[in-house]
């Protein structure tokens, strides 16, 4: 199959909104869903270097993608340089344009082997994997980190020249430290600082809920692109409304939202992509995430969830969208949503 890869920093240029990789939820299908509703860039889950090697079936799947999709980074993670590097080389013959290293994912499974944010504490074994993952693939390899691995050790910039000179193309920072999980708040003092000492490329990340401060967290942290993880999964149209007011557009917030066509975009790629038996549960998940701050967004949760099937569930969903307006959503920023994660 012939394809034409684009090489990320591009496709940033023209588009800096990036969809944050999130584990079970950003698959082939809603990668689709948001990159046709203006994400810049997207990115798998992480996937287990480990899993290619020994070729597990799910560990495969989840690389499944298609053009529309690209840039398309697939985001590795391991603890083992030549197991990485040679993930990536997989990767690479997938058809990836890009390659993404975890070295944010604070989950204890993952971290006592010395894999995801466990490298933030050993940068020599950081350099190895960087530099063999780098000579082993054409394309551009990036990295996924958090400022540090707790209060005490807070060394993104270290991170940063690091990479910088092990030829990485850009860093993506977590505003947090691996000992903070999701707790608090994203540190964008710190990613502004990072960024301002920084030779290469430097993303922003954490705790963007709205279009509006997507441009901001851009501006005001001089970074080179942002991205948006839980944010997408109260708003579908955040990266739409940011890509708007990015170019200067006035402010589309709020207006033209069509959700019946939202859930039937969304049905399409869940029913394209996603196995059978997962089509209705997603379709579920995204429905009471979108409702998200709503009025009568817990009753309709509750019902949603005992649709028997996915005719019921679509129903359900679209005469509650056609019931409130969406003008009335509470800002439920605050709120503790999705406090774990792999990154
Ligand atoms: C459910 C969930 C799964 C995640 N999985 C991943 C992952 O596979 N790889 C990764 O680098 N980060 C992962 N993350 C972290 C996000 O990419 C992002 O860094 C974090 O959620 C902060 O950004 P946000 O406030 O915009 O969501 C995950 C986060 C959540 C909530």
């Amino acid at each position: 199959m012939s394809f034409q890869r684009v090489h990320p920093l591009e496709a940033l240029k023209n588009n800096p909104f990036v969809l944050a990789p999130m584990a079970g939820i950003t698959d082939h299908a809603f990668r689709s869903f948001m990159k046709a509703l203006d994400a810049g860039v997207v990115v798998t889950e992480l996937v287990s270097s480990h899993g290619i090697q020994y070729k597990s079936d799910r560990t495969l799947s989840l690389m499944s993608f298609d053009e529309t999709q690209r840039p398309l980074g697939i985001q590795l993670f391991g603890e083992e340089p030549e197991i990485v590097a040679h993930a990536a080389q997989v990767a690479e013959a997938h058809g990836a344009d890009f390659i993404d290293l975890n070295f944010g994912c604070p989950v204890p499974k993952v971290v006592k082997k010395g894999a995801g944010s466990a490298m933030l504490k050993d940068l020599p074994a950081m350099q190895k994997m960087l530099s063999a993952t780098v000579k082993a693939v054409k394309i551009p390899v990036t990295i996924k980190i958090r400022t540090g691995w707790d209060s005490s050790l807070r060394n993104a910039i270290d991170v940063c020249h690091l990479a910088h000179d092990e030829g990485i193309t850009w860093v993506a920072i977590h505003g947090r430290t691996r000992a903070q999980g999701y707790s608090g708040l994203a540190d964008w003092d710190y990613i502004t600082e990072v960024k301002a000492q920084s030779r290469l490329p430097v993303l922003g990340n954490g705790d963007i809920h709205t279009a509006q401060q997507a441009v901001d967290r851009l501006k005001n942290s001089g970074c080179d692109g942002v991205l948006i993880g839980r944010g997408s999964l109260k708003n579908p149209y955040i990266f739409f409304d940011a890509y708007r007011l990015w170019q200067g557009k006035s402010s589309t917030e709020k207006q033209n939202r069509q959700f019946p066509m939202i859930f039937k975009k969304l049905y399409e790629y869940l029913d394209l992509y996603c196995q059978p038996h997962l089509v209705g549960i997603q379709l579920k998940k995204f429905a009471a995430w979108y409702s998200t701050g709503y009025p009568g967004a817990s009753q309709f949760r509750k019902e949603i969830f005992q649709s028997q099937d996915v005719q019921q569930t679509l129903e359900k969903t679209l005469s509650f969208f056609d019931s409130i307006s969406v003008y009335d959503q509470e800002d439920t920023s605050r709120e503790d949503f999705l406090m774990g994660g792999h990154g």
